[in-house]
């Protein structure tokens, strides 16, 4: 027997006198992040708008669904025909939907991003596009508000807010187009480009200090430890330690691909900072003599000292796969964190 609803309407008859009109409908398009790896960072490709709105403004590319068209596929037409990308796969990194984001209508966007690698396809512009350029980004966090900035062929920042877990509010859009500086967040967040936001010392530091206390177990206070790290530093791809026996450092408790076991001391930054007995905040690995690269992802890292009785006995060592991941007050609230474990571990 046919399923009747509530006004006794089969599913067909109700189909009949549905009316789309009585729900009013957004226009949907797409909206594409390309990053490019290069040496300098990360490079964002934009395009300069041909038409109006935002006429001769830089914007990510993109453009509206046809009938019959899946999003994706709107995604990866917009980009042949505005950049001549073709074939590059494409992440879904959420849906924008902030009324009033499109100042023509209402319109709610897919965003896409995709990271080509540094010898990848050169993109020339088509269709609305009037030029494509490649920006260098970056991003940093100062007191709550995230700042994207934009060098290539023009250089602007935009400003943000974080809006709930995901979302993020436009302060400035630095110039760029409709909310695109809110896309081209969430793209870097899902892509794992964007620097997190710093990390509050004193709460992980008070966490530490509650997990060891009591605990007469060094290995196990260590392995905590690095849970500890993994789980509070966004932005890092390894957190763990290196255990001094001999003229050597040995791989110690860690979260993380599987590392290198053996590190002399005159190797690698973890040699650098047991052999000095100093923290060592670098930057960029790549330009670090004598860098041992255990995942070729990492860009960046920090190396922390532990000591005993006036001797380094292990060293703190965490990656990240991003440029300038760790700064002044990482190392601040990392060397505290060092400290503590330091009283936990005594009968190593
Ligand atoms: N990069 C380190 C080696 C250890 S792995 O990163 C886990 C170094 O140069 O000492």
């Amino acid at each position: 027997m046919e399923l009747r609803d509530k006004n006794g309407l089969t599913e067909e008859e109700y189909l009949k006198t549905y009316k789309p009109g009585d729900w009013p409908r957004p226009s949907v398009t797409a909206d594409i992040a390309v990053f490019r790896e290069t040496e300098r960072g990360m490079e964002l490709l934009l395009i300069r708008r041909g038409g109006h709105p935002y006429l001769g403004r830089w914007a990510l590319p993109g453009g509206f669904s046809e009938p019959g068209e899946t999003v994706d596929e709107t995604a990866a037409r917009e980009l042949r025909e505005e950049t001549n990308l073709i074939g590059i796969p494409l992440t879904p990194v959420g849906f924008f939907s902030t009324p009033g984001r499109d100042k023509r209508a209402w319109t709610m966007t897919e965003g896409f991003a995709a990271i080509l690698p540094e010898d990848g396809p050169e993109p020339q512009a088509g269709d609305d596009a009037r030029e494509t350029g490649w920006f260098l980004v970056d991003s940093r966090w100062a007191e709550g508000v995230l700042t994207l900035s934009f060098n290539g062929p023009e250089c602007f920042e935009a400003q943000l807010v974080r809006d709930g877990a995901y979302a993020y509010r436009i302060l400035d859009t630095g110039g760029l187009a409709f909310d695109h500086a809110h896309i081209v967040a969430r793209a870097m967040e899902r892509m794992g480009l964007l620097q997190p936001e710093p990390v509050d010392y004193i709460t992980l530091n008070a966490q530490l200090a509650a997990l060891v206390e009591g605990v007469p177990h060094p290995l196990s206070n260590l392995s905590n430890a690095a849970a500890l790290l993994w789980e509070a530093l966004g932005g890092i791809n390894w957190a763990g330690f290196y255990l001094m026996e001999g003229d050597k450092l040995v791989l110690g408790p860690f979260m993380g691909k599987a590392a290198c076991i053996e590190i002399p001391l005159q190797k690698g930054v973890c040699g650098a900072a047991a052999r000095t007995d100093i923290t060592k905040l670098v930057p960029d690995v790549h330009a670090f003599p004598g860098h041992i690269a255990c995942d070729s992802a990492s860009r960046s890292e920090i190396v922390v000292p532990l000591r005993r009785n006036g001797r380094v006995f292990a060293v703190l060592d965490i990656d990240s796969p991003l440029l300038h991941r760790f700064t002044e007050a990482d190392k601040a609230g990392l060397e505290a964190f060092a400290r503590i474990l330091e009283q936990a571990v005594a009968g190593l």
